[in-house]
């Protein structure tokens, strides 16, 4: 993998880029977020998760050879953390139209299908669609008490041992959640389902490289090992002091100086429709981890930026537009490969016509490559800031150094901007007030503040 920051500098794009001369301003804050990286290691178990888990992959591997031919489908119940990994993979990995294949031609393994939102709509279609009686329910929950989830799990419990009865229905559930606490561990022992564990000191959004990720990924023939191995690769790049020699530090940096000057935005477009779900799995990343209110000193700061995931070339033509002459708020971080997995090629069917003949007998990947050239030239010239992250191939192995990639840049930024990159207190207040509202045990008072809350006025409704 490669990040190629010079479009980020003053000297490439003007007045708008960071000049040389802020890296060495910053010495200090590189310094201090490298030490505490090391420092707090020990604490960060998600930086472990390349190299102790042989006997889980083995674990994983088995039992997804025991149960594949025993179902059609992979349902994985799960949000946030919990989804966005194993559909980054998938997405990232398998065909683009896996599901639809015929089963040979999908490897022999489970269609995969993610239930993340509880829309009423979404599961009523998605028993209409699978066969229950052949799915294999995967409740992936850190917590064990998120509302989505466990309410998707109660409706599939009950329904599963409707049809099949208790002994037979319990087969047809498999947990993945903390091993100590939450109610999921609880119900997975009282009821004797199948459990991996997310360990104990590692957070939903870094936790797609423990069974939250690798187990979906097995169930559909995925290379998990390939995936660690990546991941350790880049832990390897990751090691050096010096932020010139670190990718992820430097992208940390990059856009550290870039927030402290008002680009409040960065994008992740991939070129590649396999990394689309990539990008949106680090906007949940990059997003709930450094948005705060306080500091590690308890100082308010409102810190954060916010990403957003697009794609190359599709969004050339919705968004790009903003990025080259809208305000000067963005980072854009493109993504790119050198080699795509398949080639096609253009025929020169309207050599006649000078606006579709220069198009006759360029591959696709030509052209998609290009495209991504002339995009960066043209931010370039806007005095925009941009880079570019550059892998060979999409493969087990890239994928895994980019997962690892954007996971340490994410703790590094948290350092940099002095934050608890790994809690998400913001997110408590919304789950509390549903609770509250529904008149849960314990939640009285926020049952009481909620009643309280000014009544919204009629005249403000059209
Ligand atoms: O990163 C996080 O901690 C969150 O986004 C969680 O992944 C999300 O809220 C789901 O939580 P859980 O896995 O506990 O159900």
């Amino acid at each position: 993998m490669k990040l190629d920051y010079n479009n980020m500098l003053a000297e490439r794009i003007g007045k708008e880029g960071i000049p040389l001369t802020a890296l060495g301003y910053l010495a200090p804050q590189v310094e201090r977020a490298t030490q505490a990286m090391k420092d707090k290691r020990p604490q960060m178990a998600w930086r472990e998760l390349p190299y102790n888990q042989a006997v889980i992959v083995k674990d994983i591997l088995e039992y997804a050879a025991e149960m594949k031919p025993q179902i059609d489908a992979f349902v994985v119940l799960g949000i946030g953390g919990s989804a966005l990994g194993p559909l980054a993979v998938q997405q990232a990995l398998n065909h683009p139209f896996y599901n639809e294949l015929p089963r040979e031609k999908r490897g022999d393994n489970p269609k995969l299908y993610v239930v993340d939102n509880v829309d009423p709509e979404r599961l009523v279609h998605l028993f209409e669609t699978i066969d229950p009686t052949r799915a294999l329910f995967n409740v992936i929950s850190k917590s064990g008490s998120t509302s989505e989830t466990m309410s998707q799990f109660m409706i599939i419990q009950a329904l599963l041992e409707e049809k099949l009865g208790k002994e037979r229905a319990r087969k047809h559930i498999v947990c993945t959640t903390d091993p100590e606490s939450g109610n999921l561990i609880t119900i997975a022992k009282q009821e004797g389902y199948k459990t991996f564990y997310v360990p104990s000191a590692v957070g939903g959004r870094f936790s797609e490289l423990t069974p939250v990720g690798l187990l979906p990924a097995a169930f559909c023939g995925i290379d998990i090992e390939g995936l660690l191995e990546g991941a350790a690769q880049m832990d390897a790049m990751c090691g050096e002091d010096d932020i010139t020699q670190n990718p992820a530090h430097m992208f940390a940096v990059l856009h550290y100086i870039g927030m402290l000057h008002g680009k409040n935005i960065t994008v992740l477009m991939p070129y590649a429709d396999s990394l689309k779900l990539v990008a949106d799995w680090f906007a949940q990343l990059w997003a709930e981890s450094l948005g705060k209110k306080f500091d590690l000193d308890g100082k308010v700061v409102n810190v954060g930026q916010t990403p957003i995931s697009a794609l190359g070339a599709t969004d050339q033509h919705s968004q790009l537009q903003l990025y080259a002459e809208g305000p000067y708020d963005k980072i854009v971080v493109m993504m790119g490969v050198d080699e795509y997995r398949k080639t096609i090629t253009i025929p020169k069917s309207y050599g006649d016509m000078p606006s579709l003949g220069f198009l006759g007998g360029v591959t696709h990947n030509k052209l998609l490559q290009t495209m991504q050239a002339a995009t960066e030239y043209a931010l370039t010239k806007a005095g925009r800031m941009n880079m570019t992250i550059t892998i060979p191939k999409v493969t087990p192995q890239t994928v895994g150094q980019l997962l690892y990639f954007f996971e340490v840049a994410t703790a590094y930024a948290g350092e940099l901007l002095n934050i608890n990159a790994f809690d998400q207190p913001g997110v408590e207040e919304g789950k509390n007030a549903t609770y509250a509202l529904f008149g849960r045990p314990g939640y009285d008072a926020k049952k009481a503040e909620l009643d309280a809350a000014p009544v919204k006025e009629e005249q403000y409704i059209i």
